[in-house]
């Protein structure tokens, strides 16, 4: 495997998980230790580790913390508790599928496996260590599968993103951002303009923090300022990530998503998705199924310490939006690039 990049959100340490801490960057670079299951569930709440496969490799490692703790020698009794443990993590987030596809691929795995209570969450412990490393080669197959769509130029490629579909956001190499990680060793990126991603700045705090991590230049707008860069020519391709994705191709991803695929569409720039097959749910026909997470409303009204608005103001801070399918160009997958009409030919791969 190539060496990649030097962030890795999710550290197995042999007895406990490092997170970064991604609510303290860029300011600080901290990793937080997680040695039980409750820490691991309020990490993933808080959105100490965020981004769709983190959430999932976190949940997954966050099973095996809970499961080590379970004092039984009967397997019965095992599976049972571990369903429990399964509940609590299914609670932290709702949409990233990442997160419920890891946790039945544990409870799938452990309940085929045989043997004694110890050698199952041995198990556990196993494949949450195999998800974390088939991240790094999915995400990498991604990229060079993204390389091969990105537009002709005459010139380097400016490729839009909007919120952290990076390292950060995966085990270590990024869906969206592994694309633009091979158009730039590829040479043919650059720059990336990364969308600042209110409310809770991603764009602006990880994805240029990763970006500045590996030499790549990085422009910072505003949300609102999107419609006028396409408007001047000044982006050639934007690629996204996405934390669930319908089987007819409708995606969920970062709220703002959407806004950004009906300009494109508007301007005829091409709108790529970068997702791996684990952020698929074929059990769903159409995003209008896609649950969306609503967070805290402060997250909009509060900045640093400053409150932005008056008393008796409501707000309505949905975490996602949905991109129908028609509005995206390609949904990029670590088996190819497809047409969102041709994404159920990929349903018999899905293993778990
Ligand atoms: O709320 P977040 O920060 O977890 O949202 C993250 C995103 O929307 C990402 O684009 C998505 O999870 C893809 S990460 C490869």
């Amino acid at each position: 495997m190539k060496t990649i990049t030097e962030v890795y959100p999710v550290i197995w340490k042999g007895d406990r998980v490092l997170l970064i801490d991604q609510n303290r960057l860029p300011i600080e670079y901290i990793t937080v230790e997680i040695t039980s299951l409750e820490e691991m569930a309020q990490a993933i709440k808080t959105m100490i580790v965020r981004g769709a496969p983190a959430i999932g490799i976190s949940a997954a490692y966050g099973m095996y913390l809970g499961a080590r703790e379970i004092q039984t020698e009967n397997k019965q009794e095992f599976l049972s508790q571990l369903e429990k443990i399964a509940q609590l993590l299914r609670a932290t987030r709702p949409t990233a599928v990442n997160l419920f596809w890891a946790i039945e691929r544990m409870l799938k795995t452990v309940r085929q496996a045989s043997g004694s209570v110890e050698k199952l969450k041995q198990v556990l412990l196993e494949t949450a260590q195999l998800i974390q490393v088939e991240d790094l080669q999915t995400c990498q197959a991604i990229g060079e599968h993204g390389l091969k769509v990105l537009p002709p130029t005459p010139h380097k490629l400016r490729i839009q993103t909007h919120c952290n579909a990076g390292a950060l956001a995966t085990a270590g190499y990024g869906t969206a951002l592994g694309v633009v990680r091979e158009a730039w060793r590829a040479g043919r990126l650059e720059r990336v303009y990364a969308d600042e991603t209110r409310p809770r700045l991603q764009g602006a705090k990880l994805t240029s923090w990763e970006c500045v991590q590996e030499g790549i230049p990085v422009t910072v707008i505003t949300d609102n300022m999107a419609a006028h860069c396409l408007k001047l020519g000044m982006i050639d391709a934007i690629v996204v990530g996405a934390d669930r994705i319908a089987a007819n191709g409708d995606t969920a991803n970062k709220i703002g998503t959407y806004n950004l695929a009906i300009a494109a569409k508007y301007h005829n720039i091409p709108f790529f998705v970068a997702a791996s097959l684990s952020t698929v749910d074929f059990k769903l026909a159409t995003g209008a199924e896609i649950p969306i997470e609503e967070r805290d409303p402060v997250e909009i009204y509060q900045v640093g310490d400053t409150r932005l608005t008056p008393p008796g103001v409501e707000f309505y801070n949905p975490a996602f939006d949905v991109t129908p399918a028609e509005l995206i160009s390609a949904i990029i997958t670590e088996y190819g690039a497809l047409a969102p009409t041709e994404l159920i030919k990929l349903r018999e791969k899905q293993v778990f």
